[in-house]
């Protein structure tokens, strides 16, 4: 050994490199566990903040069950028709299928022997009663934002619903999704808990509904990409697939979807609170999330929300001018107006321009329009209703068409309406519409 070292001094400098390379490696290794480590444990409790508009609640319960609507809490907890909080609800998504745990305070299948702080540990480090690392399927990377107050007031309205004696089913994840301490490193990657930070140069009402957005409101779990492993990337509510469902999530700072710098604060008030505004309206898991969730908010908190969304700066590129429609674009557009004629025109009229408060007009809405021709191609296959809300209680629905018209039709009346009064965007295939597949 020392002999061949000594004529091949080129080989033992291999050697030593690849010791070295074996040492830093080491190093690194150790000092990214350190960090995985060190992430993980540390549970400081950041700043309270003082922004609530809703402090004149007049107890801690009234108000954390105010709160436990503007994070829909119930929407996931919650199976259709079954006890709200009691768990049970399958929630699937590209890792397998989540079973959401029972959160009443029953002592054996809820989470009656939690305290307050175990609460915070879950809303704040997404951390279970024993420690257990929790999977952001439930959002503590948006919820992480609540302050200690609001997290005491969820936790104290939690405790004073009736007990749920509901033992769930576990989750059914694939391998290797299903081996929870690779959320450590998850974790390191990807979560930074704490809760909200006042922005000095903006006023209270900004602050209320940054904190309403970016935390309870969790709008950013489904307004943006996920990558590989689920994590949230690209830039905040910058639109994405909702995970486990074929509908697009716009993004809300692009003038080209669903951003809100040019539309009028009341235009956005009347989506966020009724599902409906004079150029639009929520559909699918947005039209949940109203239902659910925003119509139950404060006139002021919606405001709020409306102020802090018309302020996010305008992401979009610069709009390029559209090239010239192919004359066999052209003759698919005409194709498409037949079907309109005879299938849509009733209610969303000839020129596209809907029915105020019934019919969503199509000419200059942007939901039509978007790069994604997936949520149109959805609506025209499942139909549906705009969400019921107090100020609307029964909205008009629309027809599902999935079973009248052809993959080929679809395809035509959804070019056409991406492609007319005024519209313009891609022509839609029959191979995308067979691949948008079934929500
Ligand atoms: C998008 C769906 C979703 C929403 C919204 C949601 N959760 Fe969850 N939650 C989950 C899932 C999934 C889990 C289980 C995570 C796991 O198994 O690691 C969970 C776990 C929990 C746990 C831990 C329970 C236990 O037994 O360990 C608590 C506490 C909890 N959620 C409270 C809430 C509260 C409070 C809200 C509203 C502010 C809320 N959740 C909103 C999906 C959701
Ligand atoms: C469960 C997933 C989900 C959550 C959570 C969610 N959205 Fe959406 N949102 C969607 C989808 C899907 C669409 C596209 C369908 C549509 O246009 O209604 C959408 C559309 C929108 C639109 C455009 C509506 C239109 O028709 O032009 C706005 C504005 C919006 N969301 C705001 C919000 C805000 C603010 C929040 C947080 C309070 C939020 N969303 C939370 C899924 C979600
Ligand atoms: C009976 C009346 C009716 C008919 C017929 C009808 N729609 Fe609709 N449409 C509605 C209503 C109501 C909504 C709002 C539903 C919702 O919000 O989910 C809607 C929503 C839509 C949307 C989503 C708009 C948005 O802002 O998100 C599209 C796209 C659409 N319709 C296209 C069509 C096309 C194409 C046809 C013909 C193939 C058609 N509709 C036929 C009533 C109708």
């Amino acid at each position: 050994m020392r002999q061949r070292a000594r004529y091949c001094p080129g080989e033992s400098q291999a050697v030593k490199r690849a010791f070295i390379i074996f040492i830093a490696g080491t190093a690194l290794l150790f000092g990214f566990l350190v960090i995985v480590i060190v992430l993980n444990e540390s549970e400081n409790d950041t700043s309270a903040l003082a922004t609530s508009t809703v402090a004149n609640f007049v107890d801690p319960q009234t108000r954390g069950a105010y709160l436990a609507r503007a994070g829909n809490c119930a929407g996931c907890h919650t199976v259709q028709g079954g006890q709200p909080y009691a768990g049970g609800r399958e929630l699937p998504t590209p890792f397998g299928t989540f079973v959401t745990p029972n959160i009443t305070p029953h002592h054996v299948s809820g989470i009656g022997i939690w305290t307050a702080q175990d609460f915070w540990r879950a809303m704040q480090h997404g951390k279970g009663r024993d420690g257990k690392l929790l999977y952001p399927a439930f959002p503590y990377t948006e919820y992480t934002k609540v302050t200690r107050e609001d997290s005491d007031a969820i936790f104290s309205y939690l405790q004073t619903i009736a007990p749920a004696e509901n033992a769930v089913a576990p989750d059914r994840l694939r391998f290797p999704y299903n081996i929870r301490a690779l959320l450590y490193v998850w974790r390191a990657l990807y979560f930074k808990p704490g809760a909200y930070e006042l922005v000095a140069n903006q006023t209270p009402e900004w602050n209320r509904g940054a904190y309403l957005v970016q935390g309870l409101g969790h709008c950013n779990a489904c307004h943006a990409t996920r990558n590989a492993l689920g994590a949230a990337g690209g830039a905040a509510l910058g639109g994405g697939q909702v995970a486990g469902h074929s509908w697009y999530a716009p993004s809300l700072t692009s003038r080209a979807e669903a951003g809100n710098a040019d539309v009028p604060i009341e235009e956005i008030i009347a989506l966020l609170s009724t599902g409906q505004s004079s150029k639009t309206a929520a559909s699918g898991p947005m039209a949940e999330v109203i239902w659910q969730s925003l119509q139950h908010l404060s006139a002021p908190d919606v405001r709020a929300m409306a102020v802090y969304l018309k302020s996010l700066p305008d992401s979009s590129a610069a709009k390029s001018a559209p090239s010239e429609l192919t004359a066999d674009a052209r003759q698919r557009i005409a194709k498409g107006s037949k079907i309109y004629e005879k299938h849509c025109k009733d209610c969303h009229g000839t020129a596209g321009e809907g029915a105020p408060g019934a019919y969503p007009p199509l000419a200059d809405n942007r939901s039509v329009t978007l790069p994604s021709p997936l949520n149109t191609i959805r609506s025209v296959l499942d139909g549906g209703f705009a969400p019921s809300t107090a100020s609307n209680p029964r909205p008009y629905g629309m027809p599902p068409f999935a079973h009248s018209l052809s993959s080929e039709e679809v395809a035509l009346v959804v070019s056409y309406a991406r492609n007319s009064w005024g519209n313009r965007a891609s022509l839609v295939t029959a191979v995308e519409v067979d691949k948008t597949g079934s929500d």
